[in-house]
């Protein structure tokens, strides 16, 4: 009987999710070997959920999964209600307002009816309205640092983590919104329903984030 599902973001946080689960004892050899995205771990009463870093707090609020690991760019875009019962010290980036120089030395906080394309509306929004800006937030699927070069946007809201991706396209970090890093989150129903599961995995991951 699978007693805990485990939502795990794909893409940039995969292989250090993998790699933590691992160090508690999980066996994530099957999630590693196939594009199956319901992968079991029965000796563990474990099945893990692979799902677009977007869809992870979703999955995890309406209980599809009772635990989830996702970057808390995603979560605060998502704007879920959910439990965050422990920061996991890998993934780290910023999301950041980046744009052309010209920006750097321009009152750009000043200006109303600026274009912004981003991945995170909701972050967006909140970031340029908490200023009382009247930014117009236009949302693109990814390679977001595409639109100010080709005038889509006067300015991106993306998460930056080298900064490489910027630096290619001609941009620059005009703001930092938050740093976000990967995050344990809990559906509120199974926080209660599945104490004794929920806490032996918190406990364990804490051991072994203590540990190194
Ligand atoms: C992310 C983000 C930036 C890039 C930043 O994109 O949207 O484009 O990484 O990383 P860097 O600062 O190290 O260059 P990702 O590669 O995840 O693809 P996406 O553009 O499709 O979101």
């Amino acid at each position: 009987m699978t007693s805990l599902k485990i939502a795990l973001a794909k893409g940039r946080l995969l292989d250090d999710s993998i790699k933590l689960l691992e160090s508690i004892g999980y066996d994530l050899r099957a999630v590693k070997e196939t594009r199956k995205l319901v992968i079991d771990d029965g000796a563990h009463n474990v099945r893990y959920l692979l799902a677009k870093p977007m869809d992870v707090p979703i999955y995890v609020e309406y209980g599809a999964a009772d635990v989830g690991i996702v970057g808390q760019d995603a979560l605060r875009e998502s704007g879920v209600n959910v439990y965050e019962p422990a920061v996991l010290g890998y993934g780290n980036c910023r999301l950041m307002v980046a744009g052309k120089p010209e920006y750097k030395t321009m009152e750009w906080r000043l200006l109303t009816g600026l274009r912004i394309a981003t991945q995170y509306p909701r972050v967006a929004k909140q970031y340029f309205s908490a200023r009382g800006l009247s930014a117009e937030i236009i949302e693109v699927y990814g390679s977001v640092e595409l639109a100010p070069a080709v005038g889509l946007a006067d300015l991106i809201v993306d998460v930056v983590d080298t900064g490489s991706t910027l630096k290619a396209n001609g941009l620059i970090e005009l703001d930092e919104i938050f740093r976000s890093q990967a995050t344990l989150i809990v559906n509120r129903a199974s926080h209660t329903l599945k104490v004794d599961e929920v806490r032996t995995l918190i406990e364990k991951i804490e051991n072994v984030m203590r540990e190194t």
